[in-house]
């Protein structure tokens, strides 16, 4: 791992993809033995996959427990049921809790079967509060700059809300829903500030398809039209690269 000389965000480049994901483990890990419980941001897909496995094998051959922790999911598909094959809800119970002990109690997904979802949306935030805010939010960054769903266009002081997607974040899902036409036209998700107030934010992409907005999130001038400059801001933020995802710099 070799760190980024003056980057706009500290930056760490992986020549190892099992090294990225047992550094970030490491440090949600450290969060589970403090007296207080964790409160975690959850990002879904093949960005974050290899480091809910290695929670997995540390539930596994440490016997750590998440039993304490509170998770919040970070965005939604709207008008996929819960059981959908392509919906994050399912996805998160296949890829992460059925391999660790979370308490189903304790985790929580954007209500986007709510009948009101502009309400759901915030009560969500609403949840996201009450429980203390979040302590670390795992993210990824999309090819058009977005954080969670937050599409170009998303201001910084954005809340979770509904949100038309990109045609970009259409056309990347339309592979694992089978075609175009089946993506969702719409999505929850946390808002650019609701991911801002985060304690720490630990920021993902991996592979060459992430290499040009990795550049342009570090170094074009910060703006919605690329919500992902606006992580520049935060005070407690990494970006943790593998090698063809840091290619541009
Ligand atoms: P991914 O990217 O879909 O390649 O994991 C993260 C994202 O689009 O937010």
């Amino acid at each position: 791992m070799r760190p980024l000389v003056d980057a706009s965000i500290p930056t760490y480049v992986f020549d190892d993809r099992a090294e990225l994901a047992r550094t970030l483990a490491d440090e949600v890990l450290m969060l589970l033995v403090r007296p207080q419980e964790a409160v975690l941001g959850l990002a879904t897909g093949s960005t974050p996959i290899d480091t809910y496995r290695e929670f997995a094998r540390r539930r596994r051959e440490s016997g750590l427990s998440f039993a304490g922790a509170t998770t919040f999911n970070l965005d939604e598909f709207v008008g996929l049921g819960a059981d959908h094959a392509q919906s994050f809800r399912r996805w998160t119970r296949e890829s992460l809790f059925r391999h660790v002990d979370f308490d189903p109690a304790r985790t929580h997904f954007p209500d986007v079967d709510a009948h009101d979802l502009d309400a759901a949306s915030r009560e969500y935030e609403a949840a996201i509060r009450a429980a203390g805010g979040l302590d670390l939010q795992i993210l990824g960054i999309g090819r058009n700059g977005h954080i969670g769903f937050n599409e170009p266009g998303s201001e910084r002081d954005s809340r979770t809300r509904i949100v038309d997607l990109h045609p970009w974040t259409r056309a990347d899902a339309a592979k694992s829903f089978g075609s175009l036409e089946r993506v969702p036209l719409r999505a929850m998700t946390m808002g650019v500030a609701t991911i801002l107030d985060a304690r720490r934010l630990r920021v993902v992409a991996l592979g060459m398809a992430k290499a040009e907005v990795v550049r342009e999130t570090l170094r074009t001038p910060q703006s919605s039209a690329l919500p992902s400059t606006w992580l520049r801001d935060h005070a407690d933020v990494r970006l943790y690269l593998d090698r063809d995802a840091a290619s541009c710099l």
